[in-house]
């Protein structure tokens, strides 16, 4: 085979097949296919895209480019949750108990955050000593013995990937939605489940601003999930404001805690809900929507999950102190409002904003491998929706340093837009794919 044609043959809107799909794939990751060439066919496909089949094809030849996980040991069906990312979204702090707690065994590959939106490795190990680094053994027994462990990605699950993303990123070829259904999807389905169920998020703070893109993206991993015999559900959720009040990485953690507990915030609360009702009737714990709903609601008001959760912690290296009195955990020095200065309606809380505002603090990186300080970030006080009067606070900013979180405020203030008359809230859960 000859890249140059492949490439031509792309640009002129031909389809690959299989072949030619898994030849560039593995030529690429061993490297005997250049950066230059390989850029071009990202573009051509960018322009041109790629069909149901190709996407198909493109998916299962990452997937196989290094390890496939083996979770054959771990006893029931294994069903995975993914979301596309957003700023404060702190639910698989929250599903990974609850779902453990009502019998699904959550076997779960995470990864860190990167950009404006956070990686629930960062937000676990503001537990102090918490660690991702079971050996294979350790992982499955934890998922025997109390439902749920958390690992890394080891650096061989689909490094096609891997070296494909890093390309993208420095091409300009990220946002194709081929591309990006097919770069999740084949992460996930070498981690090994059974059946997943997608977070799509939709709006300001995701990665799909529009709610039918979120909508093609959610069909086309559903569809490729499907197709190599999983089984799969979306939920298009929005991300048009934080996701509960809390953004940054040990506060995310405070507001998971307070939901396990009973007191967390009302979207966060229904999100996990809708969520994890669907992991439990694919677990077959529950024969639908709504009996999943009640074992869940039980499963959670009875602190069942909690107990889940310290059991995690304490696993992982953790101590479940840090989950029964939350204050241990991280603390910045410094704690701010920042207040309004009008009277009004918050109509719009510019999201994308409100994660590089917790960036800037110090709560996310910018590249690969930078430090985070995980006690930094924001508390909302107002949503969108919510009335505001001129000098009440918007919401609470905590930082480790002055001349940041001076910039913060300025940046805070105008990332809510504060109107006269309400807005209509948009709704949190958009569709369901099942
Ligand atoms: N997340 C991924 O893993 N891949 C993409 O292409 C986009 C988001």
């Amino acid at each position: 085979m000859n890249m140059c044609e492949l490439i031509v043959k792309k640009k002129r809107g031909g389809r690959l097949n299989e072949k030619e799909i898994d030849w560039i794939v593995q030529g690429y990751t061993a490297g005997e296919i250049p950066d230059y060439q390989m850029s071009a066919m990202l573009m051509a496909i960018c322009f041109t895209g790629m069909d149901e089949e190709e996407t198909k094809d493109l998916t299962l030849s990452m997937a196989k480019s290094g390890d496939l996980m083996d979770l054959s040991a771990i006893h029931g069906k294994k069903i995975d949750k993914h979301s596309t990312g957003g700023v404060g979204d702190k639910t698989t702090l929250v599903i990974g108990p609850l779902a453990a707690a009502a019998g699904v065994p959550v076997a779960k590959m995470s990864g860190r955050g990167l950009g404006h939106t956070g990686g629930t490795i960062d937000k676990l190990e503001s537990f102090h000593g918490f660690h991702t680094s079971l050996t294979p053994e350790q992982f499955i027994k934890n998922v025997n013995s109390i439902h749920i462990a958390l690992a890394g990605q080891t650096a061989n699950l689909a490094p096609a990937d891997k070296k494909i993303y890093a390309l993208r990123d420095v091409t300009g070829t990220v946002d194709q939605m081929s591309l990006i259904a097919s770069s999740i999807m084949s992460k996930k389905l070498a981690s090994g489940a059974d059946g997943i169920v997608l977070d799509v998020k939709t709006g300001d703070g995701a990665f799909m601003k529009t709610l039918e893109d979120s909508k093609a993206l959610a069909r086309e991993m559903v569809q490729i999930g499907t197709l190599a015999g999983r089984d799969m559900s979306a939920v298009i959720s929005d991300m048009d404001q934080p996701l509960g009040y809390a953004v940054g990485n040990a506060l995310e953690v405070k507001e998971a805690i307070a939901t396990l507990n009973g007191n967390g915030p009302e979207d966060l609360r229904e999100l996990v809900l809708v969520l994890t009702s669907l992991m439990v009737v694919k677990a077959g714990k529950a024969k639908d929507i709504r009996e999943a709903r009640i074992l869940l609601e039980e499963t959670l008001d009875s602190g069942k999950a909690l107990q889940v959760m310290k059991e995690w912690i304490v696993a992982q290296g953790g101590t479940a102190e840090e989950v029964e009195h939350p204050d241990l955990l991280p603390q910045a020095l410094c704690q701010e409002a920042v207040c309004a200065e009008k009277s009004g309606f918050v109509t719009k809380i510019h999201t994308e904003e409100i994660g590089r505002i917790c960036m800037l603090l110090g709560g996310g990186r910018a590249k690969k491998g930078d430090p985070i300080d995980l006690s930094v970030g924001l508390v909302l006080r107002k949503k969108v929706g919510d009335p505001v009067h001129s000098g009440e606070s918007l919401a609470i900013l905590h930082a480790n340093d002055r001349e940041k979180l001076a910039e913060a405020k300025e940046r805070l203030l105008k990332a809510y837009e504060i109107k006269k008359e309400p807005v209509a809230v948009r709704p949190l859960i958009w569709e369901i794919l099942d």
